[in-house]
């Protein structure tokens, strides 16, 4: 174990509940930590990958409700953000929901996540769609943000405008190159949860994501930077949308909105006995893009004439990497790229 790794480790143990987190790379030692931690079930050796294999990975329903209405996304831009960068991820949340993008695509990505049902028998939504934007590019509330200020963050956007939409409302706050949040870069890269009734007036499902373009990319937006302890080892992919942190942010909101969608109030699906700390369809796959994928390979993926690396197709002919999610079908990590 290198201190990089030591250092998550005591992150996970001093800073718990570390909730629902997109972790930093590398993934296989972050969940190396989590296993020892006793999260997940013991008997499961430390170079465990998961593509492929699945008797020791105990996913569990928790009897709670799954997002199965039409989820309108309310997106929170907080900080600036050029055009091109909203656009990339526009364009990908726009392409969850569209089937006519070539495979593989997101949209054959996302129905892996389509596969998980409630207690009511109800599965995941196909529809999702932008509903509102908000931006905040005066950052009201500091460049350090804790993880409760994000739901401030979220209050004020309703305040200024955007509806409280409990029905099917899933609000999204990006922070920029300039804004700190705690345990960003550190222990995090992304998270979601609830907000609290005192704080936003209701119970809504958020996530937050950070541009690590600047801070931490090989940290955040691993394919694309390679951390500088890896050395020559292993090459930085080139990014398919041209911005190392976008197109990492991507995959985050990719893991976030998976996760999200499956387990909105934390207490649908998850595995490990301790619900401040799940591990849920995302975290099973972390740094799996494609066949062969785990243990701080990337699987196989694609690449462009110009030498980019992707692994779905999106609206527009955008092409995104994003990581795999756990299907409950095969008990194992799935994505449209598979090799057959
Ligand atoms: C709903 O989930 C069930 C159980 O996983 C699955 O068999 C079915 O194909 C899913 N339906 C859709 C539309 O994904």
């Amino acid at each position: 174990m290198n201190s990089s790794s030591t250092f998550v480790v005591l992150l996970l143990h001093l800073l718990a509940p570390l909730i629902l987190s997109a972790s930093p790379f590398p993934y296989t030692t972050t969940k190396r930590s989590i296993y020892a931690s006793g999260v997940t079930p013991s008997g499961l050796g430390e170079s465990k990958r998961f593509e492929g294999s699945s008797d020791l990975v105990h996913l569990r329903y928790h009897m709670g409700p799954v997002l199965s209405s039409p989820i309108k996304l309310y997106l929170i831009w907080y900080g600036q953000w050029s055009p091109s960068q909203k656009s990339t991820i526009r364009d990908f949340l726009f392409s969850i929901s569209d089937s006519s993008s070539p495979s593989p695509s997101v949209s054959e990505w996302w129905s892996t996540v389509t596969l998980y049902v409630d207690q009511t028998g109800a599965n995941v939504t196909r529809s999702l769609s932008i509903a509102g934007e908000s931006f905040d590019s005066s950052l009201s509330r500091g460049s350090t943000l804790t993880r409760l200020s994000i739901q401030q963050v979220i209050s004020d956007s309703i305040r200024s405008g955007l509806p409280a939409d409990h029905r099917n409302g899933v609000y999204l706050v990006f922070t920029s190159a300039g804004v700190d949040v705690q345990d960003f870069c550190r222990a995090v890269c992304g998270f979601h949860y609830f907000t609290f009734p005192s704080m936003v007036g209701h119970t809504l499902p958020y996530a937050w994501i950070g541009y690590s373009g600047r801070r931490c990319p090989d940290v955040c937006a691993y394919p694309f930077a390679v951390p500088a302890y890896m050395g020559h080892a292993t090459a930085a992919m080139r990014p398919p949308n041209g911005d190392a942190g976008v197109d990492g942010m991507v995959s985050v909101i990719a893991h976030e909105l998976a996760e999200l969608s499956t387990n909105p109030l934390v207490n649908a699906w998850y595995a490990g006995e301790d619900p401040t700390s799940p591990t849920e369809i995302g975290d099973l796959c972390e740094g799996v893009y494609g066949s062969g994928g785990g243990g701080g390979y990337t699987g196989e993926v694609a690449t462009d004439g110009a030498g980019r690396r992707f692994n779905v197709n999106g609206r527009s002919g955008r092409k995104f990497l994003i990581q795999w999610v756990w299907s409950p079908v095969l008990r194992a990590c799935a994505g449209p790229n598979a090799i057959a």
